[in-house]
């Protein structure tokens, strides 16, 4: 039978995990559980991008061998994954041989079926020596034998990208769920229209990655490898490779849908003959300090370091970890962005968990032993409740259909605040002393709302469902592990003896966590101190012929690399209408290079060319200087062919 299959992204190992990472993690955990829960046999896939030059570059960074070092990053990774309690079935490296069979397989048979072919690549070349010099390698010019090196082409592989660009935009624009969330697919259809470019898919073999098969001076491009990792851990070329793939969810961040999980992965299946992933997500991003949380930035909070917040305001280790799943999933962004910081973190734990669980849980139980000596009454759960119960399932499955995890997790809380409210109007505390026979049927219906609780939270937070469980007086082969079952009356266990109420998520006492001073109000640290440059002042007015004067174009970001050497600098390759150029741009501390692939942006094309730190620049980018000294890019609102003219 074909399993449910969800992924993350693999994740590069050129530096430790994050929240950020945790989060895609998060998702595919709390979705598998959800298929689980269904009766689906599930796989959750994560792993790690190993190949590539950024990669060996870290590692020399480290000093290490690069084997020594993604074996070491890979294993925080899994470290993370398994800290915040997700349940991972296949932890993916592309180191493995697993992968190089698959990548090689796929290579050659989009080989065979005609989608690859060679052709020209422009890279250094030193002519002394007869040799191809990495642009990594070109230092003031010269080769690292000290050589002169000429602007020359090699030959590489490319992928025949833009014959596909019909059948996607025909499937985007066909199947509206394919994609989401709906904005994204907009700028996926949008990037489609314009049409795609073939791509490189090789490099030189630099000793590391696959190897193209049948050619091994070059190795397979990094993206066009990792890719194929979803479609490797099922088996694939070998037998029983359908049970898996394809795909039922990808799950990313926004920044790796449109150019590669939208496009090139697609139309290398379509390709390929082989079936397409269902869904294709992506979530927004996780800010911090209002800037994109990243760890080439050092902008960071960690999963561990929430994990320790909860603990040292009171949580156990176990509930701390279930309060970071909620935390995260409460906040998953989607259309946009969420800021996330330890003060939304703890205002959010106090209200829903602390508060609204929590009353309702102790609540329940302290009037179930007051009044009924803590039995479960067998009455039936009152019928209006029991229906809320029902649609409140009904309406977290509908969010899970579209994949707002948030809002199921919402629709969980509901049944909590409802039961609240119940409490609230019902008033057993006035029918006990009353003596009204209507007391324990009430107590019965909170018991039940209780328990459908616990399976709504299951998904989310297993260990926190499991001790709802408990405190209910369930064993454990009675938990409520049947989404369907959630809202039964049946499910309930009259007779049995309930726990005395202990709090799961104690209330974080806020004024000493400000007293306290947590990270985030600390302000980043500054930036190091910058040689005064003489400050250009622009003449006060100009006339509109001067300003013409300055050729200003759309362009598009092919490639981009950090240059060697420079804390500033980044190598961008770009489009400009026919033409293309090397430009360099000082944007290295605000954007991840790999970031950068595949973005408009607008540049002065009539700028003299230049020589920094040995590359020529052809062009400047324009950036806004940030409040912060950071580089903010212009893009242009809606995207533009390359090459049109700015004014
Ligand atoms: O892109 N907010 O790897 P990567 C939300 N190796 N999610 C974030 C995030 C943030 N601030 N930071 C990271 C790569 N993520 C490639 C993928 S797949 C075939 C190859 C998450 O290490 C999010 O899922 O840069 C994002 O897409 C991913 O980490 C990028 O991880
Ligand atoms: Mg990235």
């Amino acid at each position: 039978m074909k399993k449910f299959y969800v992924t993350t992204p693999i994740y590069y190992v050129n530096s430790v995990p994050h929240a950020g990472h945790a989060l895609t993690m998060m998702a595919c955990d709390v979705v598998k559980r959800y298929h689980q829960m269904l009766g689906a046999e599930t796989v959750f896939l994560t792993g790690t991008d190993e190949n590539g030059l950024k990669v060996m570059e870290a590692a020399t960074t480290a000093g290490e061998t690069t084997q020594a070092f993604v074996d070491r990053i890979s294993a925080t990774f899994a470290e993370c994954a398994s800290d915040i309690g997700t349940d991972v079935d296949i932890f993916f490296r592309t180191s493995s041989s697993r992968h190089r069979e698959a990548a090689q397989a796929l290579f050659k048979v989009l080989q065979d079926a005609g989608h690859i072919y060679v052709d020209k690549y422009e890279g250094w070349y030193d002519v002394s020596s007869e040799t191809f010099v990495k642009e990594s390698e070109v230092v003031d010019g010269k080769s690292p034998d000290g050589n002169e090196v000429r602007w020359v082409s090699e030959e590489n592989y490319f992928f025949r990208l833009s014959a596909f660009a019909e059948p996607l935009l025909a499937k985007v624009e066909s199947e509206p769920d394919w994609i989401s969330p709906e904005g994204r697919r907009n700028e996926v259809v949008s990037f489609i229209k314009q049409g795609l470019r073939d791509m490189c898919i090789s490099r030189s073999n630099p000793g590391w990655g696959i190897p193209v098969p049948g050619d091994d001076s070059k190795v397979i491009y990094v993206w066009f490898d990792a890719l194929i990792n979803y479609l490797a851990a099922s088996g694939w070329p070998n037998e029983g490779w359908q049970e898996l793939w394809p795909a039922d969810i990808h799950w990313m961040g926004k920044e790796i849908l449109t150019r590669f999980h939208a496009t090139l992965w697609p139309a290398m299946l379509m390709g390929a003959g082989l079936p397409l992933p269902k869904a294709v997500v992506a979530h927004g991003w996780f800010t911090f300090n209002e800037a994109k949380m990243s760890k080439s930035t050092g902008n960071v909070l960690s999963h561990g370091e929430i994990i320790d917040f909860f603990v040292k305001y009171g949580c156990t280790r176990e509930m701390a970890v279930e309060a970071l799943r909620f935390s995260l999933i409460r906040v998953l962004p989607f259309e946009g962005d969420s800021n996330f910081t330890l003060d939304e973190i703890a205002k959010n734990f106090n209200a829903d968990l602390a508060n609204d669980l929590g009353n309702a849980l102790n609540r329940s139980l302290s009037m179930v032993h007051k009044f009924a000596d803590g039995v479960v009454p067998s009455d039936a759960p009152e019928a209006d409740l029991v229906a809320r119960v029902v649609s409140l399932r009904e309406a977290a499955a509908a969010h899970f259909a579209t994949h707002r995890y948030n809002l199921a997790l919402d629709s969980g809380l509901e049944v909590v605040r409802e039961l609240n409210r119940y409490i609230a109007d019902a008033q057993p505390w006035n029918l006990a002393k009353n003596n009204d026979p209507r007391l324990s049927a009430v107590l019965a219906t909170m018991l039940f709302m209780l328990r459908g609780a616990e399976g709504m939270m299951r998904p989310f937070m297993p260990m926190a469902a499991n001790e709802l469980a408990r405190q209910l007086g369930y064993s454990a082969s009675d938990h409520l592990t049947e989404w369907t079952k959630i809202g039964e009356p049946a499910t309930m266990n009259p007779g049995a003896k309930v726990l005395e109420p202990s709090p799961m998520f104690p209330r974080i006492d806020l004024k000493l966590m400000e007293a306290e001073k947590p990270k985030e109000t600390t302000p980043p640290a500054p930036a190091p101190a910058k040689k005064e440059k003489p400050k250009f002042e622009p003449p006060a007015e100009i006339d509109i012929t001067d300003f013409l004067k300055v050729k200003l174009q759309v362009a598009r970001i092919l490639e981009a690399e950090p240059v060697e050497g420079s804390h500033k600098l980044v190598k961008l390759q770009v489009i400009l209408g026919d033409e293309r150029r090397q430009i360099l741009a000082g944007i290295k501390a605000s954007y991840d290079p790999l970031d950068l692939v595949g973005r408009q942006v607008i540049v002065v094309a009539n700028l003299k060319p230049a020589k920094l730190m040995g590359h020529e620049s052809q062009g400047m980018i324009l950036a806004a200087d940030g409040p912060d000294g950071q580089a903010i890019l212009l893009t242009p609102e809606v995207e533009a062919p390359e090459g049109t003219s700015v004014h």
